[in-house]
């Protein structure tokens, strides 16, 4: 798994400069990151990607994505979790660098087409990027490893009691991606919940590098629940690396974009849909131990 050639799709976001950060330091072969609207706006959430390449001194390019969801907009962001700033105010120097010429679409299309290998979708936000892609280049969806997604819940929701915020923020793309002809993995809230760090462990290697004492300060205004905090979007990285720290199951699930309900999950087992051959694969476990232990890690 370490040497997929790997895009990651991402609105930092905390838990997306943490999942980017082990990522990095995992060793995964990054070629390329793209910036999605979410936690903030997408002018931020860009900066926000260029700054943490910087700081983190790795030059992989930029690609800037769209600001907003192809037809439902809930008109709220992660501001309240993640700050305005969109790194909760955590003084990481503003970006020497500047994103590529193309749009995120267009620079996934680039990467794809010059690559003898497969490429590896990793989308930490609103599915918007990959969706439009799906259907703007149907012609190349072969030439997808794997889309492995933070997003959803099969259990309660986090942006209200049925959705998480990644479906919740782009409906109509997650039903896309859900429903494509490519190997999507998708690591829910049902999971990624369980994908904890300890504030004091964080607290007891804080002064081992600098890596260390971002990941410290940096979290410090996150949500935190018993001394924990939920890496929500380092699940995906996890599973690329040590993929025997999660169980996945085939399942059909269905993304509701009804106005009732968008971004919900559904996946009945005496509905309709239970004759519905698995659209996609869905973590339903995780090995919280080794999890946080391989996160820990990789925060040095
Ligand atoms: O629900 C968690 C997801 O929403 C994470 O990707 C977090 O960064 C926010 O975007
Ligand atoms: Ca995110």
């Amino acid at each position: 798994m370490l040497k997929r050639k790997i895009v990651i799709d991402t609105d930092p976001g905390i838990d997306d400069t943490i999942a980017l950060t082990v990522a990095i330091n995992s060793g995964l072969n990054i070629e390329l990151v793209t910036t999605v609207f979410g936690n903030v706006n997408l002018e931020q959430t860009t900066i926000n990607a260029l700054r943490i390449l910087e700081f983190l001194g790795k030059d992989i390019p930029v690609a800037k994505g769209v600001p907003r969801a192809l037809f439902f907009d809930p008109g709220i962001d992660g501001s309240h979790v993640h700050g305005v700033d969109g790194l909760g105010g955590y003084p990481m120097p503003y970006p020497k660098t500047k994103v590529v010429d193309q749009v995120a679409v267009e620079a996934i299309k680039d990467l794809i087409e010059k690559s003898e290998e497969n490429i590896t979708l990793v989308a930490l936000g609103a599915l918007t990027n990959i969706a439009l892609f799906i259907k703007i280049y149907p012609h190349l969806l072969d030439k997808i490893e794997e889309i492995v997604v933070m997003g959803g819940s099969l259990g309660a929701g986090n942006v209200n009691s049925a959705a998480e915020f990644n479906t919740f923020k782009d409906p109509h793309a997650a039903k896309i991606v859900f429903d494509s002809s490519v190997k999507v993995t998708v690591f829910g809230l049902d999971v990624t919940r369980f994908c904890l760090v300890s504030s004091q462990k964080l607290e007891e290697n804080k002064n081992k590098s600098k890596v260390s004492s971002m990941a410290r300060e940096i979290l410090k205004g996150y949500i935190e629940e018993n001394n924990e905090l939920m890496m929500h979007d380092s699940a995906p990285i996890a599973y690329l690396v040590h993929p025997e720290i999660f169980d996945i199951e085939d399942k059909y699930i269905d993304v509701s974009t009804d106005e009732r309900a968008p971004g919900a999950l559904v996946s009945g087992f005496w509905t309709k849909e239970k004759d519905k051959k698995p659209n996609v694969r869905f973590a339903v476990n995780v090995d919280s131990k080794k999890f946080e232990e391989w996160l820990l890690a990789n925060l040095v």
